[in-house]
C-alpha cells in the first residue's frame, strides 16, 4: 500500500517549487521506509529546479536528511525499523570495478530504490540525488540509510547527509589537508564552512575564507577562518598571496563552482599544491586556461563529489567529534522552517542570508 504524504516538487525550470501530495510505496527487496525528521536546503536543490542538473522533472527535492526507519523490505540486514538514520547517496554497490578495488568511496554503481514515488496521478518523479527528502516519507535504497547515534540533534546530523561532509571531506579527504597546511576556501556557504571547520579540525595553521557577503565571512571565522577576504573589495589571488608568504595556499578550494572561482582558486595555490572543486558548475560553463600553467605549476587539480566520503565510515564518526563537542554541526543550521517554507529558502539563500535553512517535519 502507498502511504500519501506531502512533498516539495520542482514541475519546471526555474518556477517556483510547491507542496504536492505524493505517493510513497511500500519498501520492496533491498528498500526502506524512512519517516524524515529533518531536512536541509542545499544549493544542489536550487540547482535541481534551475534545470542545472538534468531535464527529469518533475523533481521531488530535499536530499541532506535524518529521519527514522519505519519499514524495510525483503532481505535488508543492516537497518531496522526505528533507527535514527542519516541518509546518504552513496550507498556502495559492492561490486564495481572501483568497490573491487578497495575504492568504495568512488563506487561507479550506488543505489537508490527501485521502485517510483509518484505525485498523486502517478507521474513518477526523479528524487533528487535519489533521496526526495523534503517529504513527510521517503522511499530509499537500504543503504542509503546510516546508522549513527541518536543522541545527536536531527537538524545537525542531517546535514552530513550532503553539504557539510561535501565541504569538510573537500578539504579532508579530497584535499588532504593536515597539520601546519595553509588553506584558502572560496565560496563559504554551507560547503565552504564546512571545509573551513575540517581544516581546523585536521590542524592547518592558516585557514584564508574568500566570500563576497561578509556575513558568509563572520560565520567563516567562527568555523575557524584566520583570514578573511572580501572578493569585492580586493583580488583573491593577490590576498591568498600575500597572506601565505607571497606563495599562495597548499590546497585551495572551490566551493562555489564557476569559471572565475576555479582560475582563482588555480592561481592562489602554491607550486604543487592542490586544487579541490566542490562547487558544481552548471552544463554551459567553460575553462580557458594556458596550459603551460596548468604543467608549470604542478601539483594536483581534483574534484570532490560527496567530499570522497564513505557514509558508513565518516558519519559515525563525524556525529562522535560532534557529541564531543568538538565539531560544531549545530552552528551550520541558521533558521528551521516548515515543508511550505522551501522556496523562501532558495530566495534566502540567493541573498546569503542563512548557511542553511532546515525543514523539521
Ligand atoms: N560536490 C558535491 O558533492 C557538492 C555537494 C553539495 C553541494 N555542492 C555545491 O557546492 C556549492 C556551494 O553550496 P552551498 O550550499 O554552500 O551554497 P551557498 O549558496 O550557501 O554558498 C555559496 C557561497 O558562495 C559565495 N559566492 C558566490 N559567488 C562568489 C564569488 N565570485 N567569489 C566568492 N564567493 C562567492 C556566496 O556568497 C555564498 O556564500 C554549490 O554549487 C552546490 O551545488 C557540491
Ligand atoms: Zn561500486
Ligand atoms: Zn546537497
Amino acid at each position: 500500500m502507498a502511504h500519501e504524504v506531502r512533498g516539495v516538487v520542482a514541475t519546471g525550470k526555474g518556477k517556483p517549487v510547491s507542496l504536492e501530495t505524493i505517493l510513497v510505496p511500500d519498501p520492496g527487496p533491498g528498500e526502506a521506509l524512512v519517516k524524515v525528521q529533518t531536512c536541509g536546503v542545499c544549493h544542489t536543490d536550487l540547482h535541481y529546479r534551475e534545470g542545472g542538473i538534468s531535464d527529469d522533472y518533475p523533481f521531488l527535492l530535499g536530499h541532506e536528511a535524518a529521519g527514522v526507519v519505519e519499514a524495510v523490505g525483503p532481505g535488508v540486514a543492516d537497518v531496522a525499523p526505528g533507527d535514527f538514520v542519516i541518509l546518504n547517496w552513496r550507498a556502495v554497490c559492492g561490486s564495481c570495478r572501483s568497490c573491487l578495488r578497495g575504492r568504495p568511496q568512488y563506487c561507479f554503481n550506488t543505489h537508490n530504490a527501485t521502485q517510483k514515488m509518484t505525485l498523486a496521478d502517478g507521474t513518477p518523479l526523479s528524487p533528487a540525488l535519489g533521496i526526495g527528502a523534503f517529504a513527510e516519507k521517503t522511499l530509499v535504497a537500504a543503504g542509503q540509510c546510516t546508522k549513527v547515534d541518536p543522541a545527536a540533534s536531527p537538524a545537525a546530523a542531517g546535514l552530513l547527509g550532503c553539504g557539510v561532509m561535501a565541504g569538510l571531506g573537500a578539504a579532508v579527504n579530497t584535499g588532504g589537508v593536515g597539520r601546519g597546511d595553509s588553506v584558502a576556501v572560496i565560496g563559504c556557504g554551507g560547503v565552504g564552512n564546512a571545509a573551513i571547520a575540517g581544516a581546523r579540525l585536521v590542524g592547518a595553521t592558516t585557514i584564508i575564507a574568500v566570500d563576497v557577503d561578509d556575513r558568509k565571512l563572520d560565520w567563516a571565522r567562527g568555523f575557524g577562518a584566520t583570514h578573511t577576504v572580501n572578493a569585492k573589495e580586493s583580488d583573491p589571488v593577490e590576498r591568498i598571496r600575500e597572506l601565505t608568504g607571497g606563495f599562495g595556499a597548499d590546497v585551495v578550494i572551490d566551493a562555489v563552482g564557476r569559471p572565475e572561482t576555479y582560475k582563482q582558486a588555480f592561481y592562489a595555490r602554491d607550486l604543487a599544491g592542490t586544487v579541490v572543486l566542490v562547487g558544481v558548475p552548471t552544463p554551459e560553463m567553460t575553462l580557458d586556461l594556458p596550459l603551460l600553467d596548468v604543467f608549470g605549476r604542478g601539483g594536483a587539480l581534483k574534484s570532490s563529489w560527496y567530499g570522497d566520503c564513505l557514509p558508513s565510515r565518516d558519519f559515525p564518526m563525524l556525529i562522535s567529534l560532534y557529541l564531543q563537542g568538538r565539531f560544531d554541526l549545530d552552528a551550520f543550521v541558521t533558521e528551521t522552517i516548515g515543508l511550505g517554507d522551501v522556496e523562501e529558502a532558495f530566495t534566502k539563500m540567493h541573498h546569503g542570508e542563512v548557511l542553511r535553512s532546515v525543514v523539521v517535519l
